[in-house]
């Protein structure tokens, strides 16, 4: 396993442990003690013998061997140093919890990059600097000062922030929730989120990785490698630091729709990483993935001895469309037999309010051997005769003898089911303190399952003309011109596959009457003039002339107008363009983001498109799957389809639009931000139109 040093080092030296109780080093060499750790514990600290019973060195060389973890705990400006000491002796693993760095300014940067560069050129390996320390309970090893060693588990938990994973190692501990690994990565300075997540995911005793981040490094490997683990095992991430301020100016609608928070719901969507909201929603799922197997499908089966949390279970159940078991007549004829004349033996299974342990553990058995359920979730409140405890021990022990199926616990109260939460705990069943809580834990587990087993992705590839959109670009790109026109943005769909409207510039009201004539009434014309992108907001586009008076008209009121509005703007013409009618209006749309690329974008179209917000994003290159579910998860799908009786529109075409796009966007990393609005979509067997187009492009 990578970071193999890191997590079961055979010796360790402390670089800066103090002999003051309540000093960072004194803590971390504390905790090691405390932790019982087996392998070799090195204090240096110059200024005393010995610190808790154990010898001092006064630097890393007078140990006289090469500890395989060092662990440095002195001022910042002490730790390069420190390093050159580590790169004499051949230490090869450093945790540095110093901070001072890159966090507070330039002074900090650059001492972080001189501690990079002796890492690098010693080939040292640096978690760090600004960090909490490692911790590993199974190797006994607490290097950190985070607190008690918490317990074995098979949690690997990462955290960019070393003050939250203390908060998280605090509540742990109070609910004996176990760890594999934990790591504080600080400031990243050279060991990453990817590289812990890589080392956890090939850990045999990482079942789950959770973790905090604020920011990814290189957003393309973890897009594809943190794909790659996912199928593997499940990733559950709290993501902090994503607001719109990441969102730049933008020209176009979907840039000003994108930001770097749409940007990670996409990565994580497209990783297959779950995302969790709190540090408790996150356990909760955690809890269930450490510690049930995956359910092989979404039927609910409920036991409970109290009918409204029996209905409120039911309720969510539906609300997150799982399937609702229906147990076999073989089940209910054995649930007949033992339970009480007046339990209901239909799912959710009432075993009434007097049941006690018993009466669980039958029904739990007797529900567990049903192949039409798929999971169980067993509810409790407790009753004067209710023995909570022993009803915890009874679903411990029949869940444990029956491991195939998730079982899942609720026990509603508080002081009377003290006890039992802490069985529930130690026999690894995921206990809940509400229905929808329990639920809504039981979705995420089917929604991953459904991600891990839903088809290869694979992404089409159209036949285009590459060459006309690469001279297009350069054209602009050597003028230093970053908006493409229109009817150069008309050359570049047309080559991968768009169909535009027909039309042409006009510079007279007679050549506009003209045109008209020739392409077919209703007309379109649109003010045609590089400085204007908005063309609606200053009367630039006039809809539905019918005829060579209005065309004249309209032409001669739009150069009228326009120059007194936008005096600078450079006005050439107008365009004369067939108007496309009959069809429902969508919009689609790109923005780069910096991080992770493209992002397409999906919604309704026309003006109102920034104030609906009726969008869906999705990171580029889109499979058709990919394409359709974009569409499927906006309102405007509904309308699309066709409603009461109105006939919808082609679908397929509108998904292909995306996936011509996804190519065209993915094979041009200078186009930065692009909307296609409207693109013009009627029934199936007719051409959608893509009327108007808007891209920028910048050199890379
Ligand atoms: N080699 C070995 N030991 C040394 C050296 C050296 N070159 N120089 C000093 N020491 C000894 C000192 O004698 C001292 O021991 P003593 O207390 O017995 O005298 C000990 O090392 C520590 O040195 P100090 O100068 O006293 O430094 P101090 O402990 O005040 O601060 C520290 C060092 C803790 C690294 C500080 O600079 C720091 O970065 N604090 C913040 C740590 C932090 O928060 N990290 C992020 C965690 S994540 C989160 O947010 C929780």
């Amino acid at each position: 396993m990578a970071l193999e040093k890191f997590f079961s080092p055979n010796s360790v030296a402390i670089v800066g442990a103090s002999r003051k109780k309540g000093k960072v080093g004194y803590e971390i060499l504390k905790s090691m003690i405390d932790a019982g750790y087996e392998g070799g514990i090195f204090p240096i600290n110059p200024n005393t013998e010995t610190i808790e019973g154990h010898k001092c060195y006064p630097d890393l060389e007078s140990v006289g061997q090469a500890p395989e973890l060092v662990i440095i705990s002195v001022p910042a400006t002490t730790v390069p140093t420190v390093m050159q000491q580590c790169a004499k002796i051949g230490t090869k693993s450093v945790i540095i919890i110093t901070s001072g760095f890159k966090e507070v300014g330039k002074e900090g940067r650059e001492l972080e990059q001189r501690i990079v560069q002796i890492a690098k050129q010693a080939h040292i390996r640096i978690i760090g600097p600004n960090c909490l320390g490692v911790i590993v309970p199974a190797n006994k090893l607490n290097a950190s000062f985070g607190g008690e060693l918490p317990e074995k588990g098979t949690i690997g938990y990462l955290s960019q922030s070393g003050a939250l994973l203390a908060a998280i190692l605090d509540m742990a501990n109070a609910n004996s929730i176990g760890f594999s690994k934990l790591v504080s990565i600080g400031n990243k300075a050279d060991i990453n989120e990817l590289d812990v997540i890589k080392a956890l995911a090939g850990d045999t005793e990482t079942r789950v990785i959770a973790g905090y981040l604020e920011s990814i490094v290189d957003g393309n490997a973890f897009v594809s490698q943190a794909e790659q683990i996912s199928y593997r095992k499940p990733i559950l991430l709290m993501k902090a630091g994503g607001t719109s301020a990441g969102a730049k100016a933008a020209s176009s609608h979907t840039g000003s729709l994108a930001g770097s928070e749409v940007a990670y719901e996409c990565v994580f969507e497209r990783a297959g990483i779950i995302r969790c909201d709190s540090i408790k929603q996150q356990f909760d799922y955690a809890q269930a993935f450490a510690n049930q197997p995956l359910p092989k499908g979404s039927k609910v089966a409920i036991i409970t001895n109290a009918g409204g949390a029996g209905i409120m279970a039911a309720d969510a159940v539906e609300q997150h469309n799982l399937g609702f078991a229906k147990l076999s007549d073989e089940t209910i004829k054995k649930l007949a037999a033992e339970l009480p004349a007046a339990a209901n033996l239909y799912n959710p299974v009432d075993i009434l309010g007097d049941a006690l342990a018993d009466r669980y553990e039958f029904a739990l058995d007797a529900i567990l051997d049903d192949a039409g359920v798929d999971i169980v979730l067993v509810l409790l409140t407790p009753q004067a005769m209710t023995q909570p405890a022993a009803i915890a021990e009874a679903i411990v022990k029949i869940a444990s003898q029956k491991p195939t199926k998730p079982v899942l616990a609720c026990f509603l109260g508080a002081g009377k089911i003290a006890d039992a939460v802490k069985i529930l705990r130690r026999g690894k069943i995921p206990q809940y303190d509400s229905t929808e809580v329990a639920v809504s834990t039981i979705k995420v587990m089917f929604d991953y399952l459904r991600w891990r087993t839903r088809p290869k992705r694979v992404v089409k590839l159209f036949p285009v003309n590459r060459r006309k959109v690469e001279n297009v670009i350069e054209r602009y790109l050597r003028r230093g011109v970053r908006e493409i026109g229109e009817e150069d943005s008309k050359e570049i769909l047309e080559a991968y596959g768009f169909v535009t409207p027909k039309g042409s510039i006009a510079t007279t009201a007679q050549q506009a009457a003209n045109i008209a004539q020739q392409l077919g009434f209703p007309i379109v014309l649109k003010i045609w003039s590089p400085e204007i992108l908005h063309k609606s907001d200053v009367g630039g586009v006039k809809l539905g002339l019918n005829s060579a008076v209005e065309v004249t008209d309209a032409f001669d009121l739009m150069m009228y107008r326009i120059p007194k509005q936008m005096p600078d703007a450079d006005i050439l013409g107008v365009l004369v363009q067939q108007m496309c009618g009959g069809g429902k209006e969508v919009i689609l749309g790109m923005n780069r983001d910096p991080h992770f690329g493209p992002l397409m974008m999906f919604g309704m179209g026309g003006t109102m498109v920034e104030v609906l917000k009726d969008v869906s994003f999705y990171l580029a290159p889109l499979t058709a799957e990919e394409a359709k579910q974009m569409l499927i998860s906006t309102r405007t799908y509904r309308m699309l389809k066709g409603e009461r009786g109105e006939e919808g529109v082609d679908i397929d075409t509108i998904a292909e639009g995306l996936q011509r796009l996804s190519q065209l966007v993915t094979e041009f990393p200078q186009i930065q931000e692009m909307d296609i609005n409207p693109y013009v979509v009627g029934p199936a067997g007719t051409t959608p139109i893509a009327v108007d187009a808007r891209i920028s492009v910048e050199q890379i």
